[in-house]
């Protein structure tokens, strides 16, 4: 490859963001200048999907009216519902979120509308509906009846209950919380640059999302999460964990859950994530995945100097909070649902059409035979 072709973008500046940096001097994750783990300790996720959306964190009085706002868009249309309800069992949920996000696009009233204003208004929307919409799709494929949303309760309260028909203890709502707080956004990783470039030639948010999810879907970004769990069933037991990720590695495989593309020396959301997942373990008593995950880790570290990346915990703490592991990656959409408006909105502000130049290495002045003599 000559020196002039950056394949993967590798250490390419595209372009200017106010939303977060990875803060080169304390190696950390930060939002409008604030570091997650702050945000995480202070914070709930609303306040802080607000931050990511309007730059500021809320007051009492605006966090009250954001949380109404959300509370008054969280229903789904019976159009919708019923599309979800006929979807195949056998759909992926990343798919089925896919789908979701593009029939809100034919239903929201302010789709041909890229104004600020409209942008924040359709934002809100599909930040609002869609888990509304995940969870009627959780229920539908194992035969259960849709559960609408209850109003007054928060996000993820909310989640849980139209998954599960109940709410959990306030710990697992935190740690859920937590989850959603670290996955909310993440500079120009691959779906957010997916919903910039699809934004740049003046799209509307919904198909830009809807990229930006079909990004997101696969192993090597968001849908790590996944392969984390299904990495952890291949083990099954603890003590095969130390041969298995050794096998592995001997055979040159991926492992999914570690490694980034920004952070050489550890994930900043790491830390944070894993004290919840581990509280997460003991509340459940689980005395399976707490030490695979501390074998598999140790051996990366020590063997590849490989640290884990945010979906190493997040994996089998979604798994003992009682959700199937193909709608993981769903999760971390509804999350990232804020980062990503927060650059659609960013990208409509200042743009420029994204096109970058590729290098010709194909053949060269061929004159074209005629049919009878090819
Ligand atoms: C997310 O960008 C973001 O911000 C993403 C994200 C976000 O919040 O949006 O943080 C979320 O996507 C986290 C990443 C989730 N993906 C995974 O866990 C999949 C496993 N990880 C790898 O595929 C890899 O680490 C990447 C893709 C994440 C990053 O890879 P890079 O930067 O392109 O580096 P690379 O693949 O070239 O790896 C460098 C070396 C290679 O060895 P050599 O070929 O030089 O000998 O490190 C090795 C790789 O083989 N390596 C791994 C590895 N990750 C890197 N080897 C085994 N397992 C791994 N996971």
């Amino acid at each position: 490859m000559s020196e002039d072709v950056k394949k993967g973008l590798l250490g390419i500046v595209v372009d200017e963001t106010t939303i977060s940096q990875v803060m080169p001097d304390i190696n950390s994750l930060t939002y409008r200048g604030y570091a997650v783990q702050d945000l995480c300790e202070k914070c709930s996720f609303e306040e802080v999907a607000y931050l990511i959306l309007n730059k500021e964190l809320p007051n009492k009085s605006q966090l009250k009216k954001f949380k109404k706002e959300l509370d008054v868009n969280r229903s789904i249309t019976i159009n919708l519902r019923e599309i979800v309800k006929h979807m195949p069992k056998r759909a992926h949920p990343m798919d089925v979120a896919r789908t979701v996000v593009s029939v809100m696009g034919l239903e929201d009233k302010d789709t041909s509308n890229n104004s600020p204003q409209a942008n924040m208004r359709k934002a809100i929307r599909i930040f609002a509906k869609t888990p509304t919409a995940m969870a009627a799709f959780f229920r539908t494929r194992k035969g259960k009846k849709v559960i609408p949303p209850k109003k007054g309760l928060g996000f993820s309260e909310n989640f849980f209950y139209m998954c599960f028909g109940k709410l959990p203890n306030k710990e697992i709502i935190k740690a859920f919380d937590i989850s959603l707080i670290l996955y909310a956004e993440h500079s120009f990783n691959v779906s957010t640059f997916t919903a910039r470039t699809i934004t740049s030639s003046l799209s509307d948010i919904h198909s830009a999302i809807t990229g930006a999810i079909g990004s997101l879907k696969g192993p090597l970004h968001g849908g790590a999460n996944e392969e984390v769990m299904n990495m952890m069933n291949k083990i099954k037991k603890p003590e095969n964990a130390f041969t298995w990720i050794n096998n592995a590695l001997d055979k040159k495989e991926v492992v999914m859950g570690f490694g980034h593309r920004v952070y050489k020396k550890g994930d900043s959301r790491v830390p944070t994530m894993e004290k919840y997942f581990k509280k997460i373990s003991k509340i459940k008593n689980d005395k399976k995945f707490n030490k695979i995950y501390d074998i598999v880790k140790k051996v990366m570290m020590d063997k590849k100097d490989i640290h884990p990346n945010v979906d190493y915990p997040t994996g089998p703490m979604y798994h003992l909070m009682g959700f199937d592991t193909d709608f993981f990656t769903p999760i971390f959409v509804l999350s990232r649902i804020t980062g990503w408006s927060a650059h659609i909105m960013e990208q409509h502000a200042a743009n420029k059409l994204i096109r970058p130049l590729s290098k010709y290495s194909g053949e060269k002045h061929r004159k074209v035979m005629l049919l009878n003599q090819r």
